[in-house]
């Protein structure tokens, strides 16, 4: 099958690129990671586009040239899908207006609960039970967007931001192959 050419955004530890990366190894699976961009030169995921020799780049500069830089490249590289995965950099509206469908995110909670940072504990203080992760279409507003998939998890009594982080991530790396394959209606 051709696969659609698809590029990954990350800022850190990269576990999600990592799983990602993995699922489009499958022969099913509908995207192809061209390019892995990452926004911090320090960033360990980018281990993981060197290690299944993925094309990166590091852009650890500015927004403005961030942007300026990344969509040439995904032009020039015909890139047709963005996952953002663990990005910490907020786009502008006009780089999402220029990929606009295209551009989806993953957050550690269950959308519209809890956007933004420190999730887990917020999550933790509030009392919540049930906590998750959902996967996004990325619109001008932050982690908002057509939900595409949500993963419940359940909080015990003994969990604290680090245990929940875990159980959370590992739905997180489920949730998104989920995702990509309903972006393009596959089962
Ligand atoms: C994930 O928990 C994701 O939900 C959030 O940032 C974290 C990234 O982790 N947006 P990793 O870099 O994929 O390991």
């Amino acid at each position: 099958m051709v696969k659609n050419k698809a590029c990954v955004f990350i800022s850190g530890s990269g576990t999600n690129l990592r799983s990602i990366i993995k699922n489009s190894r499958d022969y099913n699976f509908p995207i192809n990671i061209s390019l892995v961009i990452s926004n911090k030169k320090n960033a360990a995921g980018i281990y993981f586009a060197k290690k299944f020799a993925i094309p990166f780049i590091v852009l650890d500069v500015s927004r403005e040239k961030f942007e300026k830089m990344a969509l040439k490249e995904l032009l020039n590289r015909k890139i047709k899908l963005l996952c953002l995965a663990g990005f910490m950099k907020i786009l502008s509206k006009s780089f999402i207006r220029k990929f606009k469908g295209k551009i989806i995110n993953i957050h550690p909670s269950l959308l519209p609960k809890y956007k933004g940072l420190n999730t887990f504990k917020r999550v933790l203080n509030a009392g919540e039970k049930i906590t998750g992760c959902t996967v996004h279409l990325v619109n001008e507003k932050l982690d908002d967007g057509k939900i595409i998939v949500k993963k419940r998890v359940a909080i015990s009594a003994s969990d604290n931001p680090e245990k929940l982080k875990k159980k959370v991530q590992s739905e997180e790396y489920k949730a998104y192959s989920i995702a990509i394959r309903k972006m393009y209606n596959f089962s």
